[in-house]
């Protein structure tokens, strides 16, 4: 388990942006940057952005290297059961894939009811909500219980996530029906899969993000991060029957960890950013975004760590060299001069 005093050093060395104009146009997405350097390629850099609500807040030491590994890690793990966008690793934070036509719709899969943004399971369920997605829920059901079977919950892929439900895909030309047949069957399969190896290392795959595209052969892929604390949930297995007999919440090691700190210091979501806070009974007006000190994004560093330890069952090993961006760089110079699949 990685001591937080080893990470301290890393805080002044976060990759918040990269700006290498030798891979050619760049995309900013909320946590990638991604760049084209040929048109059938992209370089996916992860960073050490982070974000909550659809708002960045601040860069977390390591995060970058901790989401590309672990990723790196789900791809071998589920290669069988559909063909991924890999084709090199060249740095810890990197990945370099097969640029795809994405479908335009992010497919969520639920094993349990929970969340706590505006298109999770729970809070729509708490709002009354029994038809989520094409999903009837039954009435009775308590925050973070198991749902019967896994559902699917897609969001369209823009500025802000929007539900949609199957129906809809079809409408707008998203996917076609056969298509959506083939991407739901996947997603479940992929799903699964990473429910088994989880509860393997003790760990419940509470939910979870996937993107998928066709190359140029028009094969089914998946891309994007696999499995990551940034695209699904995760609880730990041994104390959840407990907790959730006595109504806590369970041990959570992802971002929902985040977004709960933000809340418990009186961040709601509900409201645009700067406008109103709430706090306990009342609303607190004018009061600033919470702060994020280093404390804090060292104790988040750690708790990314926490989990890719744990999932992987190895030793999570922080780089020897401090300046991240820089390794980054030479490492990539490299693989431009002679790409070498890893
Ligand atoms: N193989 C691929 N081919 C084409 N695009 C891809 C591929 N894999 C991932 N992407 C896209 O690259 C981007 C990765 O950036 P990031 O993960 O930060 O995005 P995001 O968090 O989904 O936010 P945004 O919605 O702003 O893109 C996403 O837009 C994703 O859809
Ligand atoms: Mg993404």
């Amino acid at each position: 388990m990685v001591k937080s005093p080893s990470l301290t050093p890393f805080l002044r060395s976060t990759v918040e942006r990269t700006d290498f104009g030798f891979l050619g146009n760049k995309y900013e997405g909320k946590v990638r940057d991604v760049y084209q350097p040929t048109p059938g390629q992209s370089i996916l850099i992860a960073t050490d952005r982070q974000s909550a609500f659809d708002i960045p807040w601040c860069t977390i030491p390591l995060k970058g290297q901790v989401l590309n590994q672990l990723s790196a890690w789900w791809f071998t793990r589920i290669a069988d059961v559909m063909p991924t966008h890999v084709l090199a690793v060249p740095d810890p934070n990197v990945m370099v894939v097969k640029k795809l036509t994405m479908v335009p719709v992010e497919i969520v899969v639920r094993a349990y009811l929970t969340g706590s943004t505006g298109t999770s399971a729970w809070v729509n369920y708490e709002k009354g909500v029994r038809n989520f997605c094409g999903n009837v829920l039954p009435e009775g059901m308590r925050k973070n219980q198991k749902f019967a079977d896994l559902i699917i919950t897609p969001t369209t892929k823009g500025e802000h996530d929007e539900l949609i439900e199957r129906a809809g895909i079809i409408e707008r030309g998203l996917s076609t029906a056969k298509q959506w047949e083939e991407i739901s069957d996947r997603a479940l399969a992929l799903f699964r899969r990473g429910q088994q190896i989880a509860l393997e290392r003790g760990l419940i795959l509470v939910d979870t993000k996937y993107e998928m595209g066709y190359d140029e052969d028009g094969t089914l892929t998946i891309a994007d991060e696999v499995h990551t604390p940034d695209s699904s949930r995760y609880w730990v297995a041994s104390s959840y029957e407990q907790r959730f007999a006595e109504k806590k919440e369970p041990e959570s090691l992802d971002k929902e960890f985040f977004r709960l700190w933000l809340r418990e210091q009186g961040f709601d979501p509900s409201l645009r950013s700067g406008q109103a806070l709430s706090s306990g009974s009342g609303q607190v007006y004018g009061k600033p975004k919470p702060e994020i000190t280093d404390d804090v994004r060292v104790m988040l560093a750690a708790r990314y760590i926490d989990l890719y330890e744990r999932m992987t069952g190895e030793t999570f090993t922080p780089p020897t060299d401090t300046d991240v961006p820089a390794r980054i760089e030479r490492n990539l110079r490299a693989y431009i001069a002679e790409p070498v699949a890893a």
